[in-house]
Protein backbone atom coordinates (compact mmCIF):
# COMPACT_ATOMS: atom_id res chain seq x y z
CA UNK A 1 0.00 0.00 0.00
CA UNK A 2 1.35 3.43 -1.15
CA UNK A 3 1.63 5.73 2.33
CA UNK A 4 1.93 9.73 2.65
CA UNK A 5 2.85 10.15 5.69
CA UNK A 6 4.17 13.52 7.05
CA UNK A 7 7.88 14.40 7.02
CA UNK A 8 8.50 16.52 10.25
CA UNK A 9 12.01 17.22 11.92
CA UNK A 10 14.10 14.92 9.83
CA UNK A 11 11.59 12.29 10.09
CA UNK A 12 8.71 10.19 8.93
CA UNK A 13 5.28 9.97 10.59
CA UNK A 14 4.57 6.61 11.33
CA UNK A 15 1.62 6.15 13.90
CA UNK A 16 -1.44 7.51 15.69
CA UNK A 17 -2.64 9.66 12.99
CA UNK A 18 -6.12 10.02 11.33
CA UNK A 19 -5.92 7.67 7.65
CA UNK A 20 -7.72 8.69 5.16
CA UNK A 21 -7.53 6.84 1.88
CA UNK A 22 -6.43 7.93 -1.43
CA UNK A 23 -8.45 6.80 -4.43
CA UNK A 24 -8.17 7.10 -8.04
CA UNK A 25 -10.71 9.36 -9.47
CA UNK A 26 -10.83 7.62 -13.11
CA UNK A 27 -11.44 4.17 -10.94
CA UNK A 28 -12.50 4.65 -8.02
CA UNK A 29 -9.93 2.63 -6.59
CA UNK A 30 -8.07 2.29 -3.14
CA UNK A 31 -4.18 3.46 -4.13
CA UNK A 32 -3.07 4.47 -1.04
CA UNK A 33 -3.27 6.01 2.14
CA UNK A 34 -2.59 9.41 4.04
CA UNK A 35 -2.08 10.42 6.73
CA UNK A 36 -3.28 13.53 8.21
CA UNK A 37 -1.05 15.92 10.34
CA UNK A 38 -2.18 16.89 13.94
CA UNK A 39 -2.43 20.11 15.38
CA UNK A 40 0.88 18.91 16.85
CA UNK A 41 2.74 18.10 14.19
CA UNK A 42 2.11 21.09 11.93
CA UNK A 43 3.76 23.02 15.05
CA UNK A 44 7.01 20.23 15.61
CA UNK A 45 7.23 21.35 11.96
CA UNK A 46 7.02 24.91 11.77
CA UNK A 47 9.76 24.72 14.67
CA UNK A 48 11.80 22.13 12.88
CA UNK A 49 11.34 25.12 10.03
CA UNK A 50 12.18 28.02 11.79
CA UNK A 51 15.19 26.42 13.51
CA UNK A 52 16.70 25.10 10.54
CA UNK A 53 16.96 28.34 8.65
CA UNK A 54 20.01 29.62 9.87
CA UNK A 55 21.60 25.80 8.82
CA UNK A 56 20.00 26.32 5.27
CA UNK A 57 21.37 30.05 4.58
CA UNK A 58 24.42 29.14 5.24
CA UNK A 59 24.79 26.29 2.99
CA UNK A 60 26.91 27.52 0.17
CA UNK A 61 25.03 28.37 -3.14
CA UNK A 62 27.09 25.97 -5.26
CA UNK A 63 26.23 23.31 -2.95
CA UNK A 64 22.14 24.07 -2.92
CA UNK A 65 22.38 24.18 -7.00
CA UNK A 66 24.27 20.69 -7.06
CA UNK A 67 21.42 18.93 -4.68
CA UNK A 68 18.92 20.75 -6.92
CA UNK A 69 20.57 19.42 -10.08
CA UNK A 70 21.11 16.15 -8.90
CA UNK A 71 17.41 16.16 -8.13
CA UNK A 72 16.60 17.06 -11.26
CA UNK A 73 18.59 13.98 -11.98
CA UNK A 74 16.94 11.38 -10.27
CA UNK A 75 14.02 12.57 -11.50
CA UNK A 76 14.89 12.45 -15.25
CA UNK A 77 15.58 9.03 -14.00
CA UNK A 78 12.35 7.93 -12.80
CA UNK A 79 10.06 9.88 -15.41
CA UNK A 80 7.69 7.18 -16.10
CA UNK A 81 7.06 5.93 -12.73
CA UNK A 82 6.40 9.68 -11.34
CA UNK A 83 3.97 10.27 -14.74
CA UNK A 84 2.40 7.21 -14.25
CA UNK A 85 1.42 8.04 -10.37
CA UNK A 86 0.32 11.58 -11.71
CA UNK A 87 -2.07 10.26 -13.98
CA UNK A 88 -3.19 7.59 -11.06
CA UNK A 89 -3.92 9.55 -8.80
CA UNK A 90 -5.35 12.62 -10.30
CA UNK A 91 -6.98 10.82 -13.85
CA UNK A 92 -4.61 13.40 -15.49
CA UNK A 93 -3.55 11.59 -18.82
CA UNK A 94 0.07 9.89 -19.16
CA UNK A 95 1.18 12.20 -22.52
CA UNK A 96 0.19 15.47 -20.11
CA UNK A 97 1.63 13.67 -16.93
CA UNK A 98 4.74 13.20 -18.45
CA UNK A 99 5.04 15.93 -20.27
CA UNK A 100 4.75 17.61 -16.54
CA UNK A 101 7.61 15.59 -15.01
CA UNK A 102 9.79 16.98 -18.40
CA UNK A 103 8.74 20.25 -17.25
CA UNK A 104 9.83 19.69 -13.20
CA UNK A 105 13.09 18.72 -14.53
CA UNK A 106 13.63 21.83 -16.29
CA UNK A 107 12.16 23.80 -13.17
CA UNK A 108 14.64 22.37 -11.03
CA UNK A 109 17.54 22.61 -12.91
CA UNK A 110 16.54 26.27 -14.12
CA UNK A 111 16.47 26.74 -10.06
CA UNK A 112 19.89 25.27 -9.29
CA UNK A 113 21.57 27.18 -12.05
CA UNK A 114 19.21 30.62 -10.83
CA UNK A 115 21.03 29.76 -6.81
CA UNK A 116 23.98 30.44 -8.65
CA UNK A 117 22.90 33.93 -9.44
CA UNK A 118 21.84 35.80 -6.19
CA UNK A 119 23.44 39.12 -7.43
CA UNK A 120 23.19 42.51 -5.98
CA UNK A 121 24.48 45.50 -7.28
CA UNK A 122 26.71 48.54 -5.82
CA UNK A 123 24.92 52.26 -6.32
CA UNK A 124 27.15 55.42 -6.17
CA UNK A 125 26.08 57.90 -3.35
CA UNK A 126 27.03 60.90 -5.73
CA UNK A 127 23.50 61.13 -7.10
CA UNK A 128 22.65 62.93 -4.10
CA UNK A 129 24.38 65.80 -2.55
CA UNK A 130 25.05 64.21 0.67
CA UNK A 131 25.93 61.02 -0.66
CA UNK A 132 29.42 62.19 -2.40
CA UNK A 133 31.60 60.42 0.29
CA UNK A 134 29.46 57.32 0.48
CA UNK A 135 28.92 54.18 -1.63
CA UNK A 136 26.02 51.06 -1.26
CA UNK A 137 26.11 47.23 -2.19
CA UNK A 138 23.26 45.09 -2.20
CA UNK A 139 22.77 41.57 -1.66
CA UNK A 140 19.76 38.90 -1.84
CA UNK A 141 19.50 37.17 1.64
CA UNK A 142 16.80 34.47 1.86
CA UNK A 143 14.21 35.33 3.57
CA UNK A 144 13.73 32.77 6.38
CA UNK A 145 11.06 30.10 6.01
CA UNK A 146 8.86 29.74 2.87
CA UNK A 147 5.34 27.96 3.10
CA UNK A 148 4.26 26.43 0.26
CA UNK A 149 0.64 25.43 0.00
CA UNK A 150 0.10 23.53 -3.76
CA UNK A 151 -2.73 22.58 -5.61
CA UNK A 152 -3.64 19.26 -6.98
CA UNK A 153 -3.37 19.90 -11.13
CA UNK A 154 -0.20 19.56 -11.62
CA UNK A 155 0.66 18.27 -8.26
CA UNK A 156 4.77 17.98 -9.31
CA UNK A 157 5.52 20.94 -11.15
CA UNK A 158 3.75 23.35 -8.88
CA UNK A 159 5.71 21.75 -5.96
CA UNK A 160 8.79 22.62 -7.75
CA UNK A 161 7.95 25.35 -8.76
CA UNK A 162 8.34 26.41 -5.19
CA UNK A 163 10.47 24.51 -3.44
CA UNK A 164 12.69 24.82 -6.26
CA UNK A 165 13.45 29.00 -5.94
CA UNK A 166 12.70 28.32 -1.97
CA UNK A 167 15.78 26.05 -1.35
CA UNK A 168 17.77 27.84 -4.25
CA UNK A 169 17.46 31.22 -2.44
CA UNK A 170 18.80 29.52 1.18
CA UNK A 171 15.35 29.24 2.54
CA UNK A 172 14.44 26.29 4.80
CA UNK A 173 10.50 25.41 3.75
CA UNK A 174 7.35 24.16 4.95
CA UNK A 175 5.54 22.00 2.40
CA UNK A 176 1.52 21.54 2.42
CA UNK A 177 0.29 19.79 -0.58
CA UNK A 178 -3.13 18.97 -2.02
CA UNK A 179 -4.75 16.49 0.08
CA UNK A 180 -6.23 15.12 -3.38
CA UNK A 181 -2.46 14.24 -4.66
CA UNK A 182 -0.54 13.44 -1.19
CA UNK A 183 1.07 10.61 -2.33
CA UNK A 184 3.24 12.41 -5.61
CA UNK A 185 4.15 15.21 -3.00
CA UNK A 186 5.64 12.33 -1.00
CA UNK A 187 7.40 10.76 -3.92
CA UNK A 188 9.09 14.00 -4.69
CA UNK A 189 10.31 14.81 -1.34
CA UNK A 190 11.55 11.43 -0.57
CA UNK A 191 13.72 11.64 -4.50
CA UNK A 192 14.60 15.73 -2.80
CA UNK A 193 16.54 13.99 0.61
CA UNK A 194 18.21 11.21 -1.68
CA UNK A 195 19.58 14.47 -3.91
CA UNK A 196 21.11 15.51 -0.51
CA UNK A 197 18.13 18.06 0.59
CA UNK A 198 19.29 18.89 4.11
CA UNK A 199 16.77 16.76 6.43
CA UNK A 200 15.54 19.85 8.30
CA UNK A 201 15.16 21.83 5.49
CA UNK A 202 12.07 20.85 4.25
CA UNK A 203 9.01 19.71 6.53
CA UNK A 204 6.13 18.10 4.64
CA UNK A 205 2.22 18.47 6.62
CA UNK A 206 -0.54 16.69 5.47
CA UNK A 207 -4.31 17.50 5.52
CA UNK A 208 -7.11 20.16 4.84
CA UNK A 209 -7.63 23.80 5.09
CA UNK A 210 -7.18 23.84 8.85
CA UNK A 211 -3.89 22.64 8.29
CA UNK A 212 -3.09 25.47 5.99
CA UNK A 213 -4.46 28.36 8.13
CA UNK A 214 -2.46 26.60 11.26
CA UNK A 215 0.46 27.57 8.81
CA UNK A 216 -0.36 30.57 7.86
CA UNK A 217 -0.90 32.40 10.70
CA UNK A 218 2.40 31.51 12.51
CA UNK A 219 4.57 34.50 12.91
CA UNK A 220 7.77 31.88 12.14
CA UNK A 221 6.47 31.94 8.40
CA UNK A 222 8.37 34.47 6.52
CA UNK A 223 6.93 33.64 3.15
CA UNK A 224 3.37 32.10 2.13
CA UNK A 225 3.72 30.64 -1.39
CA UNK A 226 -0.19 29.56 -2.25
CA UNK A 227 -1.29 28.20 -5.46
CA UNK A 228 -5.13 28.05 -5.88
CA UNK A 229 -8.39 29.79 -5.55
CA UNK A 230 -9.76 32.98 -4.95
CA UNK A 231 -11.62 32.27 -1.84
CA UNK A 232 -9.00 30.20 -0.08
CA UNK A 233 -6.73 33.33 -1.26
CA UNK A 234 -8.55 35.90 0.60
CA UNK A 235 -8.60 33.60 3.28
CA UNK A 236 -5.12 33.13 3.23
CA UNK A 237 -4.65 37.37 3.11
CA UNK A 238 -7.08 37.61 5.56
CA UNK A 239 -4.94 35.44 8.33
CA UNK A 240 -1.23 36.43 7.04
CA UNK A 241 -0.83 39.26 8.90
CA UNK A 242 2.62 40.87 8.17
CA UNK A 243 3.91 38.07 5.95
CA UNK A 244 4.86 38.23 2.44
CA UNK A 245 2.00 36.33 0.27
CA UNK A 246 2.31 35.25 -3.05
CA UNK A 247 -0.61 34.08 -5.05
CA UNK A 248 -0.78 32.41 -8.27
CA UNK A 249 -4.39 31.73 -8.97
CA UNK A 250 -7.02 31.51 -11.28
CA UNK A 251 -8.45 32.66 -14.79
CA UNK A 252 -11.25 32.14 -17.45
CA UNK A 253 -8.61 32.54 -19.95
CA UNK A 254 -9.66 34.61 -23.57
CA UNK A 255 -7.87 33.72 -27.03
CA UNK A 256 -9.29 35.89 -29.59
CA UNK A 257 -8.68 34.86 -33.31
CA UNK A 258 -9.02 37.28 -35.39
CA UNK A 259 -10.05 37.57 -39.30
CA UNK A 260 -6.68 37.46 -40.80
CA UNK A 261 -5.59 34.15 -38.29
CA UNK A 262 -4.49 30.60 -39.59
CA UNK A 263 -7.50 29.36 -38.61
CA UNK A 264 -6.57 25.61 -38.74
CA UNK A 265 -3.43 26.51 -36.52
CA UNK A 266 -5.70 28.15 -34.04
CA UNK A 267 -8.39 25.57 -33.72
CA UNK A 268 -5.72 23.23 -33.41
CA UNK A 269 -4.05 24.74 -30.39
CA UNK A 270 -7.30 25.42 -28.94
CA UNK A 271 -8.34 21.91 -29.25
CA UNK A 272 -5.34 21.14 -27.52
CA UNK A 273 -4.96 23.11 -24.88
CA UNK A 274 -8.46 24.12 -24.16
CA UNK A 275 -9.36 20.51 -23.02
CA UNK A 276 -5.27 19.24 -22.05
CA UNK A 277 -6.03 17.77 -17.85
CA UNK A 278 -9.51 18.61 -18.76
CA UNK A 279 -8.98 21.81 -18.74
CA UNK A 280 -7.75 21.94 -14.82
CA UNK A 281 -5.30 24.15 -15.29
CA UNK A 282 -5.09 28.13 -14.57
CA UNK A 283 -4.50 28.91 -18.21
CA UNK A 284 -6.43 26.83 -19.90
CA UNK A 285 -8.80 28.26 -22.95
CA UNK A 286 -11.70 29.34 -21.59
CA UNK A 287 -13.10 31.76 -23.37
CA UNK A 288 -12.52 32.08 -27.45
CA UNK A 289 -13.41 35.77 -29.12
CA UNK A 290 -13.82 34.80 -32.99
CA UNK A 291 -14.15 37.38 -35.53
CA UNK A 292 -17.58 37.23 -36.96
CA UNK A 293 -16.27 36.98 -40.36
CA UNK A 294 -14.51 33.36 -39.11
CA UNK A 295 -17.06 32.58 -36.66
CA UNK A 296 -18.50 29.54 -39.13
CA UNK A 297 -15.55 28.25 -40.56
CA UNK A 298 -13.41 28.24 -37.03
CA UNK A 299 -16.30 26.49 -35.24
CA UNK A 300 -15.92 23.68 -37.36
CA UNK A 301 -12.65 23.39 -37.08
CA UNK A 302 -12.47 23.26 -33.78
CA UNK A 303 -14.88 20.56 -33.45
CA UNK A 304 -12.86 18.33 -36.15
CA UNK A 305 -9.92 19.05 -33.68
CA UNK A 306 -11.54 18.00 -30.60
CA UNK A 307 -13.77 15.12 -32.33
CA UNK A 308 -10.23 13.83 -32.47
CA UNK A 309 -9.25 13.49 -29.26
CA UNK A 310 -9.46 10.20 -27.41
CA UNK A 311 -11.36 10.26 -24.31
CA UNK A 312 -10.65 7.78 -21.98
CA UNK A 313 -8.37 5.48 -19.36
CA UNK A 314 -5.79 8.68 -18.56
CA UNK A 315 -3.27 5.58 -18.08
CA UNK A 316 -3.37 4.66 -21.88
CA UNK A 317 -0.79 6.25 -24.03
CA UNK A 318 -3.06 7.43 -26.20
CA UNK A 319 -5.98 9.41 -24.08
CA UNK A 320 -6.02 12.53 -24.67
CA UNK A 321 -8.86 13.11 -22.30
CA UNK A 322 -9.23 12.24 -18.87
CA UNK A 323 -11.31 13.02 -16.02
CA UNK A 324 -11.71 15.58 -13.49
CA UNK A 325 -10.34 15.69 -9.85
CA UNK A 326 -13.54 13.93 -8.75
CA UNK A 327 -16.98 13.08 -9.11
CA UNK A 328 -18.52 16.35 -7.31
CA UNK A 329 -16.17 18.47 -9.66
CA UNK A 330 -17.62 16.89 -12.56
CA UNK A 331 -21.12 17.52 -11.32
CA UNK A 332 -20.44 21.32 -11.14
CA UNK A 333 -18.65 21.44 -14.48
CA UNK A 334 -22.29 20.04 -15.82
CA UNK A 335 -24.57 22.56 -14.00
CA UNK A 336 -22.33 25.32 -15.66
CA UNK A 337 -22.86 23.61 -19.09
CA UNK A 338 -26.33 23.35 -18.02
CA UNK A 339 -26.83 26.83 -17.01
CA UNK A 340 -24.83 28.26 -19.99
CA UNK A 341 -27.76 26.02 -22.34
CA UNK A 342 -30.48 27.03 -20.67
CA UNK A 343 -29.36 30.74 -21.17
CA UNK A 344 -29.23 30.33 -24.94
CA UNK A 345 -25.79 28.66 -25.57
CA UNK A 346 -25.66 26.48 -28.46
CA UNK A 347 -24.10 22.72 -27.94
CA UNK A 348 -21.27 22.67 -30.76
CA UNK A 349 -19.85 19.52 -29.10
CA UNK A 350 -19.82 17.34 -26.06
CA UNK A 351 -21.88 18.20 -22.61
CA UNK A 352 -22.30 14.73 -21.62
CA UNK A 353 -20.66 13.01 -17.91
CA UNK A 354 -19.74 9.59 -17.38
CA UNK A 355 -18.40 9.03 -14.01
CA UNK A 356 -15.64 12.00 -12.93
CA UNK A 357 -15.21 12.21 -16.95
CA UNK A 358 -16.44 14.98 -19.00
CA UNK A 359 -16.77 15.11 -22.37
CA UNK A 360 -14.65 18.23 -24.47
CA UNK A 361 -17.37 20.31 -24.43
CA UNK A 362 -17.83 23.44 -26.80
CA UNK A 363 -19.89 25.66 -26.34
CA UNK A 364 -21.72 28.78 -29.11
CA UNK A 365 -21.91 31.80 -27.90
CA UNK A 366 -23.15 31.76 -23.96
CA UNK A 367 -24.26 34.78 -22.84
CA UNK A 368 -21.80 37.12 -20.59
CA UNK A 369 -23.16 36.82 -17.32
CA UNK A 370 -23.26 32.71 -17.52
CA UNK A 371 -20.54 30.89 -15.42
CA UNK A 372 -19.38 29.58 -17.90
CA UNK A 373 -17.91 32.58 -19.25
CA UNK A 374 -17.43 34.64 -15.98
CA UNK A 375 -15.75 32.41 -13.77
CA UNK A 376 -13.16 29.62 -13.95
CA UNK A 377 -14.95 26.73 -15.12
CA UNK A 378 -11.23 24.65 -14.71
CA UNK A 379 -13.25 21.97 -16.67
CA UNK A 380 -13.27 20.39 -20.52
CA UNK A 381 -15.56 23.66 -21.92
CA UNK A 382 -14.45 26.12 -24.00
CA UNK A 383 -17.31 29.11 -25.73
CA UNK A 384 -16.59 30.65 -28.65
CA UNK A 385 -17.89 34.17 -28.73
CA UNK A 386 -18.42 36.29 -31.71
CA UNK A 387 -16.85 39.54 -32.18
CA UNK A 388 -17.41 42.78 -34.51
CA UNK A 389 -14.17 44.14 -33.97
CA UNK A 390 -10.81 44.28 -32.53
CA UNK A 391 -11.59 46.93 -29.80
CA UNK A 392 -14.98 45.14 -28.56
CA UNK A 393 -12.82 41.95 -28.38
CA UNK A 394 -10.25 43.37 -25.81
CA UNK A 395 -12.92 44.91 -24.01
CA UNK A 396 -14.79 41.53 -23.66
CA UNK A 397 -11.50 39.94 -22.48
CA UNK A 398 -10.77 42.33 -20.35
CA UNK A 399 -14.53 42.38 -18.43
CA UNK A 400 -13.28 40.14 -16.30
CA UNK A 401 -12.35 40.02 -12.70
CA UNK A 402 -9.30 37.87 -13.92
CA UNK A 403 -6.09 38.51 -15.76
CA UNK A 404 -3.65 35.27 -15.70
CA UNK A 405 -2.58 35.03 -19.45
CA UNK A 406 -4.31 35.83 -22.85
CA UNK A 407 -3.87 34.05 -26.30
CA UNK A 408 -4.41 36.08 -29.50
CA UNK A 409 -3.90 34.76 -33.30
CA UNK A 410 -3.49 37.33 -36.05
CA UNK A 411 -0.82 37.92 -39.32
CA UNK A 412 -0.86 41.64 -38.18
CA UNK A 413 2.56 42.79 -35.82
CA UNK A 414 0.98 46.19 -35.56
CA UNK A 415 -2.41 44.53 -34.16
CA UNK A 416 -0.15 42.00 -31.70
CA UNK A 417 1.18 44.88 -30.62
CA UNK A 418 -1.65 46.74 -29.49
CA UNK A 419 -3.72 44.17 -28.64
CA UNK A 420 -1.24 42.64 -26.24
CA UNK A 421 -0.55 45.82 -25.02
CA UNK A 422 -4.28 46.90 -24.10
CA UNK A 423 -5.10 42.74 -22.40
CA UNK A 424 -5.00 43.64 -18.41
CA UNK A 425 -3.13 39.85 -17.92
CA UNK A 426 0.23 39.10 -16.79
CA UNK A 427 1.34 37.71 -19.97
CA UNK A 428 -0.27 37.77 -24.03
CA UNK A 429 1.22 34.82 -26.27
CA UNK A 430 0.85 36.00 -29.80
CA UNK A 431 -0.03 33.03 -32.57
CA UNK A 432 -0.67 30.91 -29.36
CA UNK A 433 -3.30 30.04 -27.08
CA UNK A 434 -3.46 31.31 -22.87
CA UNK A 435 -2.38 28.20 -22.33
CA UNK A 436 1.45 28.27 -22.94
CA UNK A 437 4.66 28.48 -20.47
CA UNK A 438 7.61 27.58 -20.80
CA UNK A 439 8.76 27.41 -16.94
CA UNK A 440 11.86 29.72 -16.66
CA UNK A 441 9.53 32.51 -17.80
CA UNK A 442 7.70 35.05 -15.56
CA UNK A 443 4.43 33.60 -14.51
CA UNK A 444 1.28 35.50 -12.63
CA UNK A 445 -1.54 37.36 -13.05
CA UNK A 446 -3.15 40.92 -12.29
CA UNK A 447 -6.75 41.35 -10.48
CA UNK A 448 -7.64 38.16 -8.97
CA UNK A 449 -5.14 35.90 -10.60
CA UNK A 450 -2.70 36.93 -8.06
CA UNK A 451 -0.32 38.86 -6.91
CA UNK A 452 3.99 38.50 -7.23
CA UNK A 453 5.79 35.92 -10.40
CA UNK A 454 6.81 32.69 -10.42
CA UNK A 455 9.39 31.01 -12.49
CA UNK A 456 12.95 30.53 -10.76
CA UNK A 457 14.28 34.02 -11.34
CA UNK A 458 11.27 35.71 -10.16
CA UNK A 459 10.13 33.53 -7.48
CA UNK A 460 13.63 34.13 -6.21
CA UNK A 461 13.74 38.00 -5.89
CA UNK A 462 10.33 37.03 -4.01
CA UNK A 463 11.64 34.83 -1.58
CA UNK A 464 14.70 36.90 -0.62
CA UNK A 465 15.20 40.14 0.85
CA UNK A 466 17.33 42.90 -0.65
CA UNK A 467 19.59 43.75 2.11
CA UNK A 468 21.97 46.92 1.80
CA UNK A 469 25.58 47.92 3.31
CA UNK A 470 26.77 51.28 2.82
CA UNK A 471 30.04 52.27 3.04
CA UNK A 472 31.02 55.85 4.34
CA UNK A 473 34.03 57.40 3.79
CA UNK A 474 35.91 59.17 6.47
CA UNK A 475 37.02 63.20 5.81
C1 LIG B 1 -1.52 26.58 -13.46
O1 LIG B 1 -2.58 25.96 -13.43
O2 LIG B 1 -1.39 27.75 -13.06
C2 LIG B 1 -0.30 25.92 -14.04
C3 LIG B 1 -0.25 26.06 -15.49
C4 LIG B 1 1.03 25.53 -16.07
O3 LIG B 1 2.04 25.49 -15.37
O4 LIG B 1 1.04 25.18 -17.25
Amino acid sequence: MRKAQPYINGKWIDSNRQIVPVKSPYSGEVIGEQWFSTAEDVENALKSAYEAKKEIARIPSYERAKILKKAAMLLENEKEKFARLISLELGKPLKNTLDEVSRSIETLEQSAEEAKRLMGETIPGDASKRGTKAMAMTFRVPVGVVAAITPFNAPLNLICHKIGPAFAAGNSIILKPAPQTPLIATELLKLLLEAGFPERGINMVLGGVEVGQQIVKDDRVNVISFTGGVVASRNICELAGMKKVLLELGGNAATIVHEDADLQRAAALCAKTGYSNSGQSCISVQRIYVHQSVVEPFTQLLKEEVAKLKIGDPLLPDTDVGCLVDEMAAERVMDWIEEALKSGAKLIFGGKKHGATVEPTILLNPPKHSKVVCQEVFGPVVSIIPYQTIEEAIEEANDSSFGLQAGLFTNQIDLAYKVAHELEVGGVVINGTSNFRLDHWPYGGVKNSGIGREGPRYAIEEMTELKMIVFQIPE
